[in-house]
Order: C-alpha cells, then structure tokens, then sequence
C-alpha cells in the first residue's frame, strides 16, 4: 500500500476573531482580515491545506438591544449586516474558507453539548453573581480589575449586577495554564503580552467567570436550565472548533485541522483567548493552539493633524478610490505588526505614490517600455552579464529566504520591506547600467548590444520574483505585471518556488505595454477630496444614524485616547550621552544634586532630583542621557542647562543609561 501520510499535505488553519455585526466596518476592522488571509495565502503558494476561518459573533445584549431600537428581531438585525460583512471580505479579496456564524444551527448545537459536559463533570456549577459589568464590552470585572471605578478595556462607566448565573472552574485551570505558558514560548506573541498576561492575570489569580445570563434572552439557551443563555465567550470562543465539526456527527475536519497554528486577534481580546480558552480546552480534554498573536490597533484620526481634516475610513471607498491592493498593501506595510499605529489620509497617499506609484509602478513601466524600445519587446538570447548581475540574483534569493522567515513569523510589514529592497535595487541598477547608453552603441557594437539584453533580462527576471513574492498581500497586481512580461499563466515561472530561482524567465519571452499599474496621485487635489468624502460621512452621522453617531464618538475617543506625536514633534527634542565629570550636593536640599557633565567637548551643568538615590561619589563617570535644548531654569540658585532622564516607579528611580560604550556626545534619535 503506497504511504497515504507521506502525500498529505501538512496542514494551517488560521482563524480571525468572529466580528461582532457592525453596520458601519471601518479600515480598522479590515486589518485582523487582511492580514489573515495575506497569511492564508502565502501558506497556501507554500503548498499548505489552508482552513482560513472568519465570521460572526451574534448573540448578546447588545444586539438585542439595536435590533430592539430598530424594531426588527435581532436575527433579521444581524441577517442584513452579516451580509454586508461578507460582501466587505469579498471586495477585500479575502479568501476564507469559512464564515461561522454564531446563530448558525450547528454551532448552536455544539455549544449546547459542550456546556452541558461541563456542567456535568463539575467544571460549570450554578451560583450567583455579583460585579461589574460593562455593556458595550460584554465583560464582567471585578472590582479590582476596574481602573477608577471604570471598565479597564474602553474607560466607558460599568453597572453593578447580581443575577443567578453558572460559572466555568476558571480558577482551577491557572496553574496548568502558567505551566503552558512558560513552557510554549511562541504560545502568547507578540512576547510584551505574554508577559502582561502573567503579570497582569493569571500570576494574582483567577476567578471564575460568569458563563450564563438571565436578563436578557438573545443568546444561546442552556438546554437544562431554560432561564439562562450560555454567555459570550463560551459561545463565542467555542466557534473555532464548532466551525470545524466538533460535537457534530461529522467531525473529519476537526480531527484534521484542530490545534489551530495561530488564532490572529486585536491585543484586547489577547486575554480571552490566552486565557479562558485555553481553560476550556483543557476542560474538554482537547489540545491547545499553537499561538495567539496580538497584534495592535489601527487608530483612526489619531494625532491632531488630522482633527481639522477628517479621514475616510470607509474600506469600500478607499478600495474603489485606490483599489484593494494599494489598501492591503497599506494595512500591511505601515505599521510595525504588533504596534498601534495611525491611519492618516496623508500616510495612505503617501505610501501609494511612494511605494506603489514610483518604485514598483515606475520600475515595471520603465523596463517594459525599454525592452519594447530597444528590442522590439522579446527577450533576447544574445546577453551578457557582469558582476553587478550576479550581485542582484544573490540579493533576490537573499529576499527570498527572508520574506519566508517573516511570514513564518507573522512580520508582514518586514516581509515587505524585503521585497521593496529588492524593488529599490532594481531601479537603481537602472541609473547603474544606464541603458539608455548601452542603446546608443547596440546598432553598431555587439558587445554593448549583448551586455543591454543583459541588463533587461535582470530587470525582467527581478520583476518576475517580484510578482510572485507580492502575491500574499496584493492578490489582483501580480496578474496585472505578469501580463506585461507576458509570462501570465505559465506555473513554473509564477509558482512561490520560482521565486526562489533566478534565471528562468525564458529567451524570447515578449513583453506587453499595460496600464500603470498605481497611477500617481495629486496629494494636495486628492485630500481635498478625501476631506470633502470624510465631512458628508460625519455629516450623515451627526444627523443621527446611530451607529454612524457611536463610530463618530468612538473614532473621537481614539483621537483623544491616542495622545500621539509625530516624528517631527519628536525631533525637537535633542538628546545626547554625556559623561559625568563632577557631582555635588545642592546646598538645603536633600534631593538635588549638581552635575557637571561633557556632552562631547561641551560642558553643562545640570540639576538632577536624584540625590536621594544615588550619592555623588556613584555618579561619577557615569554615562547618562542629556537633554541638550531644554531652556535653562533656576532650582535652588543654581542654574540648571538640560535635563537627564530618568525611569521612575513610585519611590523608586533609575538612571537610564547606555546599553553599550559609545563616547560622549552621541546623539540620542
Ligand atoms: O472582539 N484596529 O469582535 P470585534 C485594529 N466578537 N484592529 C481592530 C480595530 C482597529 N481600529 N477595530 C477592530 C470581538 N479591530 C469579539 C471577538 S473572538 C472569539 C470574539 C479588530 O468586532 C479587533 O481587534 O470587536 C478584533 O481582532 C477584530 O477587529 C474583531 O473585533
Ligand atoms: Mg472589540
């Protein structure tokens, strides 16, 4: 019998959160998709059997309560928004392979099974509630977990709550779960919160957790006690192996792709899936994921730049303005995956003309039209190649390996900056080779006619492994490039793979002129434009439509919330190393000392509230960070030229201080 395991296909399934049905999607709830499926689909090129889930989380006060104000029942409520969403993915060019939803029939079922074998082996027991609870959230804290008497997560006002309710042994499962963690370093990431995660939850204990409501009934009934709906996140985290047949007559799929490789989340819902569901596999006796990731928020008019100008946060419009691709590839590129980050008009336009329009749009345009130039567009066989050539193939193979250790690891914005080195490269080769030159002598010197056919076919071939390796994040450009070298359709050139080989794009290939592929944009006429489209969206929402009004509000709270600066802001800030030459006391008082420091050849003087923590003796020679543009200021008589910097935690103070030897005076950006 031939060896059935060794032609399986290894197995990835990566799951999104399910979305809690929102009317009014913005870029924001784009990007835990997008960057999903960019995933999905490398691992798909890399030959992998892909299950990309994504879908819906229904149930709960919330929607019952919109459905309410709307008079529709909440199904119809969710029935049209649901549709909206998929439309969203469809535009999106977001490939999952499944959409759960939570009020589909199978998933009702399942939960009902699993919540009754917990409350059958002891681990849901039924009590009485008592805490807080936040609304919007849908997340029950203690009174320690509340931070100024508010909801932790959003700072919105919580209400107290008592109610019959059953609860799910979370207590019991800590030790197992620290266990876990400790010992699966990839399990949390980014690594800041796993540590947040053990410090901040599970090392002062856990409590059990309220699993069951009684005051509302938009939920998914307990089957043996008809009071209560099963409560939020055992519905909705039990979807990512319902969706998969789990407690189902038919679970083939779940055998076959169950432990998840990543669940892909927003940091705030970091701690239910790191912590609550790992208890309730564990209760189920079913293995853990292999990772949660985290990555961070996508803040919408954050900065006040952007207050006067308004942004357009409409996935839909951005895509028929820009197309998708330029939106992905924005999403994907912008921010550190991980960090928050800042969605801007001006970023978006940027990036387009920067990256899209200019670098790749330009190198594409610029080679074929030479090709069709100077060799009537076919690749010719008589080339030469010279050292630079060679140089260029090892970067691109170079690219290759590293796009793969970045994808593997979920860097998306650092696998593209992989590529647009290579990107980058090619278009200076061109100034490089000038080929332009080359033409003036190719009609009479064979030589130079041999060593242009070179330097096209090193374009042409860069360009290729370009197409293939963009394919995760721009679904709809390869095909568009692909054309104009006139290899679309042919596998062997276009499969991931052959993005790890150089030299094939075959002799006698010819080229086709295409469209730009990102046409530039005009910055000043298109935010312009872009204001204009973002006043009419807050128009529209202050003349009421409620959810419309909620984002407006929310996208405000972000604004303030965020409290960003830009770089520029941050550049007026100058910093340098300075060595400190002498320290003293400060005459009547026992918490300033004076320093005299060197700068690199210039001497400062400084006053410093350090002198309770460090004697002058101690801070000799040391190294510190000055402040060198702070307008001087008088403490105790004494003039004070800077500031250095120092990390605080209520009495405590460190120094900071140089990771390494660097002289006095480096700059500090
Ligand atoms: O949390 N930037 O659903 P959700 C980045 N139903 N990511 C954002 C974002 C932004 N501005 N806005 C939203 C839920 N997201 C639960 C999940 S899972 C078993 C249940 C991301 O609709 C958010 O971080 O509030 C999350 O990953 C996803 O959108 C869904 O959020
Ligand atoms: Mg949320």
């Amino acid at each position: 019998m031939a060896d059935v395991s060794k032609n399986e296909k290894k197995t990835y399934y990566i799951t999104t959160p399910i979305y809690y049905p929102s009317g009014n999607m913005h870029i924001g709830h784009s990007y835990t998709t997008v960057a999903a499926d960019a995933e999905a689909r490398y691992r798909r090129l890399k030959g992998y059997d892909v299950m990309f889930l994504t879908g819906t989380d229904e149930h709960g006060q919330k929607i019952q309560r919109k459905a309410e104000e709307k008079g529709v029942t909440p199904k119809e409520y969710v029935d049209e928004i649901v549709a909206n969403t998929k439309a969203l993915w469809k535009l999106m060019n977001v490939t999952n392979d499944q959409f759960i939803r939570t009020t589909d029939d199978f998933h009702i079922k399942a939960v009902q099974k699993i919540f009754k074998r917990l409350y059958d082996q002891g681990d849901i027991y039924k009590s009485e509630y008592e805490g807080w609870y936040c609304t919007p959230c849908e997340s029950f804290w203690t009174e320690t977990q509340l931070v100024d008497g508010k909801c932790p997560d959003c700072g919105r006002p919580v209400e107290r709550t008592r109610e019959e309710c059953y609860y799910f042994r979370l207590s019991k499962y800590q030790q197992r779960i620290i266990d876990h963690i400790e010992s699966h370093p990839d399990f949390i990431q980014p690594v800041s919160r796993k540590n947040e995660m053990l410090n901040n939850f599970l090392r002062p204990g856990l409590e059990d957790l309220c699993v069951s409501r009684t005051s509302f009934d938009w939920g998914i009934p307990v089957t043996f006690d008809e009071k209560h709906v099963v409560y939020v996140w055992v519905d909705a985290l039990s979807n990512y192996i319902t969706a998969l047949g789990y407690a189902s007559e038919d679970d083939s799929r779940f055998k076959k792709y169950w432990p998840a490789q990543v669940h892909l989340v927003g940091k705030e819902i970091v701690r239910f899936h790191t912590i609550i569901w790992p208890a309730l596999l564990m209760a189920l006796d079913l293995p853990l994921p292999e990772q949660v990731y985290g990555h961070g928020w996508l803040l919408i008019d954050g900065g006040k730049m952007s207050k006067s100008k308004g942004n357009v946060v409409d996935p839909r419009i951005l895509c028929a303005k820009y197309g998708c691709d330029a939106i992905r590839y924005f999403l994907l590129r912008e921010v550190p995956f991980g960090s928050d980050g800042v969605f801007t008009n001006e970023a978006l336009i940027g990036r387009i003309n920067a990256d899209l329009a200019n670098d790749l749009g330009n190198l594409v345009s610029r080679s074929v039209s030479m090709q069709l130039k100077y060799f009537g567009g076919v690749q010719s066989a008589e080339k030469t190649f010279a050292d630079i050539d060679n140089e260029i193939s090892r970067l691109f193979r170079e690219i290759y390996d590293n796009v793969q250790v970045q994808m593997d690891a979920l860097q998306f914005p650092s696998a593209l900056v992989e590529i647009w080195r290579g990107v980058s490269r090619l278009n200076k080769f061109i100034d490089e080779t000038a080929p332009w030159v080359l033409a003036k002598s190719a009609d009479t010197d064979p030589a130079a006619k041999a060593r242009l056919a070179g330097v096209m076919y090193t374009l042409l071939e860069g360009i290729r492994i370009v197409s293939v390796l963009i394919e995760p994040f721009m679904p709809e450009t390869p095909a568009k490039i692909r054309e104009q070298l006139g290899i679309l359709g042919k596998d062997e050139l276009t499969v991931w793979e052959s993005a790890s080989k150089w030299g094939v794009y075959p002799d006698g290939t010819e080229v086709k002129k295409g469209e730009a592929l990102f046409p530039r944009i005009d910055p000043a006429k298109e935010l312009e434009e872009l204001e204009k489209l973002s006043a009419a969206q807050k128009a529209d929402a202050a003349a009421g439509k409620p959810e419309e009004k909620k984002n407006a509000d929310e996208a405000a709270k972000a604004e303030d919330g965020a409290n960003l600066i830009t770089i520029d802001d941050f550049a007026k800030v100058h910093m340098k190393v300075a060595r400190v030459l002498e320290a003293g006391r400060v005459e009547g008082s026992d918490k300033l000392l004076i320093l005299k420091l060197d700068a690199g050849g210039e001497i400062r003087q400084v006053v410093s509230g350090i002198a309770k923590q460090y004697s002058p003796e101690e801070m000799k020679d040391k190294k510190v960070i000055l402040i060198t543009n702070l307008k001087p200021a008088v403490l105790r008589g004494v003039t004070s030229e800077g500031m250095i910097l120092a990390a605080t935690k209520g009495k405590k103070l460190v120094l900071v201080t140089v990771d390494g030897d660097i002289p006095e005076g480096a700059d500090i950006s």
